[in-house]
């Protein structure tokens, strides 16, 4: 019979092969999203709502680097400007299409080092509580770039792209979706509790508080803008795709009326992660 300690020896060597599992797949999603484009798609024209890919395939790794490996795991960098080239925080977005950024096979060789360093590291075992949260805050935060770099693809009007691991769904019910997305009212816990496994800000846990939120609906966005603009357009509203974000907000509230907010774009800041 195992004893406590084994237990909690053999739980943690799954979650950590689980976490493994997890950087491998959200790196590889990274590759693939970018496999297929050009040298002068992974840059592509700039805009306020995207990223040049390339720039931002080498913030995601960059990210990892610097807060899984060198932060929690106190390793020494991987490429010495590092730092000036990737850390969004710090690099105005428009300058990032005028970076000296490595070349597209110096960034993917970046790519697979950290990666495999995480790797190594997550096999020693023995892992820290910091070092797992910090590996897996960069995957999640992979994960959503590998959002925007499938948005980015769309802005740009080139072809999806093609993930090995995925299923193409078959069903009949895929393409745009219409209609209203219902939203109920109720309690919500506004934070998180400590025994949550991860939350994405720790100062958000430790002392959470119950919100109300009143019920309402969101317009579900189709894919393409001219399927957009008439549905607001009979709504009063106007809403229109530009370079720099939606140019008006339309919601309806609980009333059943759709409540256009003027004025009100859709940050190119927030949209980029
Ligand atoms: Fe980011």
């Amino acid at each position: 019979m195992a004893t406590g300690q084994q237990a909690a020896t053999d739980s943690s060597v799954k979650r950590d092969a689980m976490l493994a599992a997890w950087v491998r797949d959200a790196r590889q999603r990274t590759l693939e999203v970018v496999a297929d484009l050009t040298d002068e798609q992974l840059m592509g024209p700039q805009l306020r709502i995207v990223n040049p890919l390339l720039w931002e395939i080498g913030h995601v790794t960059w990210f990892q680097e610097k807060w899984a490996l060198r932060h929690a795991g106190g390793q020494a960098p991987v490429r010495a400007e590092g730092d000036s080239l990737y850390d969004s925080a710090a690099i105005a977005h428009d300058s990032r299409w005028s970076l000296p950024l490595p070349s597209r096979a110096d960034t993917f060789a970046y790519m697979t080092t950290v990666r495999d360093r995480v790797l190594e590291r997550i096999e020693q075992g023995n892992l820290t509580e910091q070092e797992r949260y910090f590996i897996t805050l960069g995957v999640f935060h992979e994960d959503m770039h590998t959002e925007a770099f499938t948005y980015t693809r769309q802005t740009h009007g080139w072809s999806a792209p093609v993930f090995s691991a995925v299923q193409v769904a078959n069903s009949g019910e895929t393409g745009p979706l219409y209609g209203d997305a219902e939203i109920p009212g109720g309690r919500f816990l506004l934070g998180a509790l400590p025994e949550e496994p991860f939350v994405f800000d720790i100062p958000c846990t430790g002392s959470p508080k119950l919100g109300d939120a009143g019920c309402g609906a969101i317009l579900i966005i189709g894919c393409r803008s001219s399927r957009i603009a008439p549905c607001c357009t009979s709504t009063g509203g106007k809403r229109k795709l530009t370079a720099t974000g939606w140019d008006a907000d339309c919601r309806r509230s609980s009333n059943g009326k759709w409540r256009r907010r003027p004025n009100r774009r859709i940050s190119a800041k927030n949209l980029r992660t």
